[in-house]
């Protein structure tokens, strides 16, 4: 043990491995205080080839390795498991912006980079790096790549895969792939960057990415929208993309419960419109020129959404304060359920048409087996993606015997439409911990399989992010 401390200081310098429990405390415990792991130490290499080092040190004394970027993990993926005896890697020091092409639309960042130094420093070259989330003021590229992260702009632009061009990765076997391609076409063989996107840490340490970049929207547009129904919410949107195509930026929806929630634990936050009505919509549009045209195709479009019912209220942001505050809204739904009580969380996706068929069929069940259960629900009405928490008051919560039995119920119900719907039980969060189970009941064996030949071809003594992902 000591000697490993010693040979990783000796790689990464003094300052780079925290080994006291103090500073470990912040890399071991996850975002929503759900997961606490043990690590020996963690260990903060400052270059690619600190990184490679530090693998080829770990892999010699057979120590497990868990890559972790900014631990806002919503799955527990980015937190070892209690009682294992590795070491946290973290990219927290490699934050350099190495390149902008502007004329060619891209960037090459480390992986460390967090999301929103990226966002400003494509914004300060004229461009626009469209993957936003709340998390993005501590969440790294890094650990976007990794799980493929969603999102308020995948509507229009993507998720993160589609917006990576070329990464560098250091292999479990200590080499260094340098596939940091700026390029939009590169058909020579598989495609090895869409292996790492979304692997969750299994299969290789990112270290930097060559990132794609899109023209800056000068004009920006925020309506909340109050729909009549999910029905209509969904015919909304319909008509939101069939009239504005790509000038749609976001389309967001929550429910009364979870706006409820918001505006009781964050009192700085006014709704725009009566917060009694049961949906409400966050819509965006952007466009390069043109505002005043912008303006009024979206008048237009909410005068007939208004007038057909589809629409009982709404409200277009006039300043760019108000626009802010309509997303700070937005962005505070997470931490507002972590205050409010004793959140199950899903990241369910059907397509988009089945929505209210989803609620129609899970909601009244949840409600007639728990009495007393709220559900909340928040997401990007636009893919399809919904964050369905049932939630419960700590009291409801802590007078039940057997918890889990609880969670495995309402994930069951939940899941169990979702997948029938033809949909999924992860859309954009990934697996980490929380959802191996969920893996190995919901997806085929051939599926599983292939997964694990490659993780056996990559790591073949699965030192990386053990037990995560992949159910044994
Ligand atoms: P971490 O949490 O540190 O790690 C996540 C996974 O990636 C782990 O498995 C880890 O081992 C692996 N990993 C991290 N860095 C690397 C690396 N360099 N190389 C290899 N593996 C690595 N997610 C969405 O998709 N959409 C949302 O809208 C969204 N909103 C959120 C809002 C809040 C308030 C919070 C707390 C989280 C939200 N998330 C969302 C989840 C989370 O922010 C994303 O999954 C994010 O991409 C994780 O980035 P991170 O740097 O924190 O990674
Ligand atoms: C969001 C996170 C929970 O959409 O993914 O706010
Ligand atoms: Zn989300």
């Amino acid at each position: 043990m000591k000697t490993l401390l010693e040979q990783l200081t000796r790689i990464v310098g003094d300052t780079g491995v925290l080994s006291e429990t103090q500073e470990l405390a912040p890399f071991v415990n996850d975002a929503r205080g759900r997961y606490t792991g043990n690590a020996l130490c963690v260990v903060r290499p400052r270059s690619v080839e600190e990184v490679a080092a530090v693998v080829a040190c770990c892999m010699e004394q057979s120590v497990p390795i868990q890559p972790q970027g900014g631990n806002t993990s919503l799955c527990g993926g980015s937190v070892p498991l209690a009682g294992e005896r590795g070491v946290i890697l973290s990219l927290s020091r490699m934050r350099r912006i190495r390149e902008i092409d502007a004329a060619n639309n891209s960037m090459t960042v480390e992986a460390g980079c967090v999301l929103a130094d990226v966002q400003r420093a494509a914004v300060d070259a004229g461009r626009f790096y469209p993957v936003s989330l709340g998390a993005e003021g501590s969440c790294q590229i890094g650990g976007n790549i990794a799980t493929n992260a969603g999102g308020t702009g995948v509507l229009r632009y993507g998720n993160t895969r589609e917006n990576v061009l070329g990464l560098e990765v250091v292999l479990p076997n200590a080499t260094v792939w340098d596939g940091l391609r700026a390029l939009r076409k590169n058909n020579t063989g598989f495609d090895l960057k869409h292996l790492f996107i979304g692997s969750e840490g299994l299969l290789g340490i990112i270290t930097a990415a060559t990132l794609k970049l899109h023209p800056l929207n000068a004009h920006h547009i925020a309506a909340w929208l109050a729909p009549a129904s999910i029905d209509a919410a969904v015919e909304v949107l319909a008509l939101f993309q069939s009239s504005l195509g790509s000038q749609l930026t976001a389309f967001e929806a929550m429910n009364a419960a979870q706006l409820q929630k918001v505006l009781q634990h964050f009192p700085e936050t006014r709704s725009p419109l009566d917060a009694g009505n049961p949906w409400h919509i966050l819509a965006e549009l952007g466009a390069t020129s043109d505002e005043a045209g912008l303006r009024d195709s979206l008048e237009n479009l909410l005068q007939t959404a208004i007038s057909s019912g589809l629409l009982v209220d709404a409200a277009v942001a006039s300043s760019e304060a108000q626009r802010a505050a309509m997303w700070t809204i937005r962005h505070s739904v997470t931490e507002a359920i972590g205050k409010a009580g004793r959140g199950i969380a899903h990241d369910i996706a059907v397509p988009v048409s089945k929505i209210p068929e989803f609620l129609r069929r899970v909601s009244p069940a949840l409600e007639q087996r728990f009495p007393g259960i709220q559900i909340i629900i928040v997401g990007h009405l636009g893919d399809g993606n919904l964050h369905f928490v049932p939630l419960f008051t700590h009291d409801a919560w802590n007078a039940f015997s057997d918890q889990q039995a609880v969670v495995d119920e309402v994930h069951r119900t939940t899941y169990g439409v979702a997948t029938e719907l033809g949909g999924t039980f992860s859309a954009e969060h990934g697996i980490g911990q929380y959802l191996v189970a969920e893996m190995r009941q919901y997806k085929s064996e051939v599926e599983l399989s292939l997964m694990r030949s490659v993780k056996q071809a990559l790591d073949p003594r699965g030192l990386f992010n053990p037990a995560k992902v992949i159910p044994q």
